[in-house]
């Protein structure tokens, strides 16, 4: 019996025949043909003007908080519940992350708490750099109710949909948001480059400016000459190729965890204290399922389900623990109701990785239906 992991790789054929054409090619290179092609299908799929691929999805944020001019003695004020990358882009600046809690129905920005933090941000004299709101495990924040506040703020909105390409709200595609938005192709993401990302943005002078900076800051003459300090932060076109095969199937890994998605809905529907994160979002990608567990109702711990199903070799993972708990950003200011850490001690994602086979989806239903049967 194998192990099931919570969201591996989903790549065969395809993206086998892809990178090898690509190395047949010759271009075995950071840059070349198929990273533009990327570039080009990526952004009519998110439908941007410009799309720039990028070594990872870090770099990609890092990038797009420098092209809008974040830095030192600034603040970026992003969700307390995210991946350490969110914040760590921001710190590569020089500017500070401010944490905000999050709705707990979905995890994300609470949009009730930023634009009174906003208001005395500026009243305080405060310069913020940005607004980074994440779209959480594939489901886009409420950017109806975001982006009207943070326009009259006058701050740039830098969309962190690490984990959302192919997620919509109110008819718009994760990454098309903010001034900016990056994706992640990490090996556990929607889709895969093994590693990588895409910075994607409407704004023609950010999009130049990344891909300057992205460059090592290269100045357009033969002999290196250099005015700014860059980084080398290109995506390899090898792995684009790679990317293409993905971009092909995405729509079927969607449908895939979307079906995964409905299977454990339909196994938990009838257990007391247990419901789905932003259960019921029509735009969401279905990244990962997430179960949020109230141990007064249901009797049991998420802890104990994932280590009943971790002693038949299936991998859970509990939800993140927040950015404001975090020993590296103890001291850094929050604004908390408490939604985060209770997601952070009541959450546990579990195996939706879309390549899963229906004998390994069989697998993970019987053992928590062996679990529930046990309680
Ligand atoms: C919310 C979020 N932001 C940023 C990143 C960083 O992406 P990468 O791993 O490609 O650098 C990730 C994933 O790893 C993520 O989940």
């Amino acid at each position: 019996m194998s192990k099931v992991h919570l969201s591996p790789p989903d790549v065969g054929p395809l993206e086998e025949s892809y990178a090898l054409a690509a190395i047949r090619s010759g271009w075995v290179a950071p840059l070349g043909p198929d990273v533009d092609a990327f570039e080009a299908e990526l952004a009519e799929r998110v439908g941007t003007a410009y799309a720039v691929a990028t070594s990872s999805g870090t770099a990609a944020l890092h990038l797009a908080l420098l092209a809008v001019g974040a830095g030192p003695g600034q603040v970026v004020v992003m969700p307390t519940l995210t991946f350490a990358a969110t914040a760590n882009a921001a710190i590569y600046t020089g500017a500070e992350p401010i944490f905000v809690d999050c709705d707990p129905t979905t995890g994300n920005i609470d949009v009730d708490l930023l634009e009174p933090l906003l208001e005395r941000l500026d009243t305080e004299g405060r310069r913020v750099a940005a607004v980074l709101p994440v779209d959480m495990f594939g489901v886009c924040a409420d950017y109806d109710r975001l982006l009207p506040v943070c326009a009259r703020a006058g701050h740039p909105v830098i969309e962190d949909a690490a984990e959302s390409l192919g997620a919509t709200r109110s008819g718009r595609a994760a990454g098309s948001f903010g001034r900016a938005g990056i994706l992640s192709f990490n090996g556990n993401k929607i889709m895969t480059t093994s590693g990588g990302g895409m910075l994607l943005t409407d704004d023609a002078e950010l999009a130049a400016r990344a891909r300057y900076l992205a460059t090592q800051a290269r100045q357009p003459v033969a002999h290196y000459e250099h005015t700014d300090i860059g980084y080398n932060y290109r995506l390899s076109n090898v792995l684009a190729a790679i990317g293409r095969a993905q971009l092909c199937r995405l729509d079927g890994m969607i449908r895939r965890r979307r079906e995964l998605r409905d299977q454990y809905a339909k196994l938990f529907a009838a257990v007391p204290g247990v419901r789905l994160l932003a259960d019921g979002d029509p735009g969401a990608n279905c990244w990962l399922t997430t179960i949020v567990v109230e141990p007064a109702a249901s009797g049991w711990s998420p802890a104990e389900l994932a280590a009943h199903l971790a002693a038949q070799d299936i991998e859970t993972r509990p939800v993140w623990k927040p950015m404001h708990l975090q020993p590296v950003h103890a001291g850094a200011e929050a604004v908390l109701t408490g939604a985060a850490e209770r997601l952070f001690a009541t959450g546990l994602t579990l195996p939706s990785g879309s390549g899963m086979s229906d004998h390994d989806g069989e697998r993970v239903r019987q053992a928590i239906d062996g679990f529930l049967g046990s309680r």
